[in-house]
């Protein structure tokens, strides 16, 4: 092991027994190059952040100039920084027109905490339903949303009460009565295995939510900024949620959260108390200037269609591995889930991927999905090459 991993493992907090490890020198395009001189396909996009690859260099020229202005100044929400309030007007732009304000964080999961807040404010109810499956971030609030129990039980008590219901099943909806302040859902679940409901279950849920008065929150955390072939995948489904929440790609590679609503809801954040919800990093002026550079280029590149055209190559040549051991291949856009018949195999699917220069990803919620979701950029010769070594790796897992 390098001096430096050796100083990765024995003072960097850990969050399992097996770190990828890779030692990173630098990255471009789709392209991650180690210590020890080889180069990975990056199959995930550092987790669904690195929408425009690495290295793009209107991100890079938006973060200097942003630098040599100014970086913090003050707490989020007093003094007006223009990349904060272009990045917001141009966000509403582009967000279904009555989801016209937005609240800037750090994370995804502090969005989803101050969506929370925001939704049990306007309503006064306490009770929120998520699914089963559901990913929404690590700190409590966003924890108690969590649809796998295993994650949540041991920083029990959470905030309560929350409804877990069925993910994509209109049997379940029913659960969702007058107590329930807001229902938050992945449009397209990622963590839960790469699960993509009906059209029909969405209209139904937004139903329900209104015959209720509860509110609905889309966590587009992964889902939004092309990813699934649309600006935001809300816009695969025809319905209007009352919150959306945002981070990863919106950041341009710098951290940055944001939850969108109208007016009058998210506006309850601003007075008794006022200053009851604050960040002081929140929105920081380079994360916006970052994220209002890579939104401008997903937009002007229209990277919504090459995420639904090259994922459907990506698709198409997953389908010709025909392997026995994959039941079955589903997505939309560019978020692609391999399920295997047997968890262990695609455990050793994975591993056996990365000896061959492909980073991919195993879901948290779903031990037989593989995940795929490379950056929005790659091409169709990047595509081949992660077919091929997935061609190799699912005969080094079959040994
Ligand atoms: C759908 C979804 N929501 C929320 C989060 C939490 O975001 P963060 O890690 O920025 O707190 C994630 C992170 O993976 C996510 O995938």
């Amino acid at each position: 092991m390098s001096d430096l991993g050796d100083l990765f493992r024995r003072h960097l907090a850990q969050t399992s027994d097996a770190p990828i490890g890779l030692e990173i020198d630098r990255a471009q395009g789709c392209w991650l190059y180690t210590r020890d001189g080889h180069r990975y396909l990056d199959m995930i996009a550092g987790i669904g952040v690195s929408a425009l690859g690495h290295g793009n260099s209107a991100v890079a020229e938006a973060i200097a100039d942003q630098a040599r202005r100014h970086l913090h100044v003050m707490a989020y929400g007093e003094y007006v920084i223009a990349s904060q309030a272009r990045l917001a007007a141009r966000l509403c732009e582009l967000l279904p027109q009555s989801l016209n304000r937005v609240y800037f964080t750090n994370s995804g999961a502090e969005a989803i905490e101050g969506a929370i807040k925001a939704a049990r404010k306007f309503t006064r109810r306490r009770a929120l339903a998520a699914f089963d499956g559901a990913y929404h971030g690590d700190t409590m609030g966003a924890l108690a949303l969590a649809g796998n129990p295993t994650f949540r039980e041991p920083f029990e008590p959470l905030i309560a009460p929350i409804l877990h219901l069925p993910y994509a099943d209109e049997r379940g909806l029913a659960a969702i009565d007058q107590s329930v302040a807001a229902v938050f859902i992945e449009p397209v679940q990622a963590e839960g295995g790469v699960r993509v409901p009906s059209r029909d279950f969405i209209a139904a849920l937004r139903k329900r939510c209104d015959a209720n008065g509860s509110l609905l929150a889309f966590d587009e955390v992964l889902t939004g900024f092309a990813r699934t072939g649309r600006m935001f995948a809300l816009e695969h489904f025809d319905v209007v949620p009352d919150i959306v929440v945002m981070a990863k790609a919106l950041g341009g590679g710098l951290p940055l959260g944001a939850f969108a609503a109208r007016d009058e809801l998210i506006g309850v954040l601003a007075h008794d108390p006022p200053l009851g919800h604050i960040t002081t990093f929140g929105g920081h002026p380079l994360s916006c200037a970052a994220g209002l550079a890579a939104l401008e280029v997903i937009a002007a590149e229209n990277l919504a269609e090459r995420a639904r055209s090259i994922g459907q190559y990506l698709r198409d040549r997953i389908e010709s591995l025909a392997a026995p051991e994959i039941a079955n291949v589903r997505g939309i856009g560019l978020l692609w889930g391999i399920d295997f018949r047997d968890a262990d195999f695609a455990h050793r699917f994975a591993a056996a991927a990365l000896e061959r220069g492909i980073v991919i990803n195993w879901t948290l919620n779903a031990e037989t999905v593989i995940r795929l979701a490379p950056p929005l950029v790659i091409s169709r010769e990047e595509i081949d090459f992660a077919v091929d070594a997935m061609r190799a790796a699912l005969r080094d897992a079959r040994r």
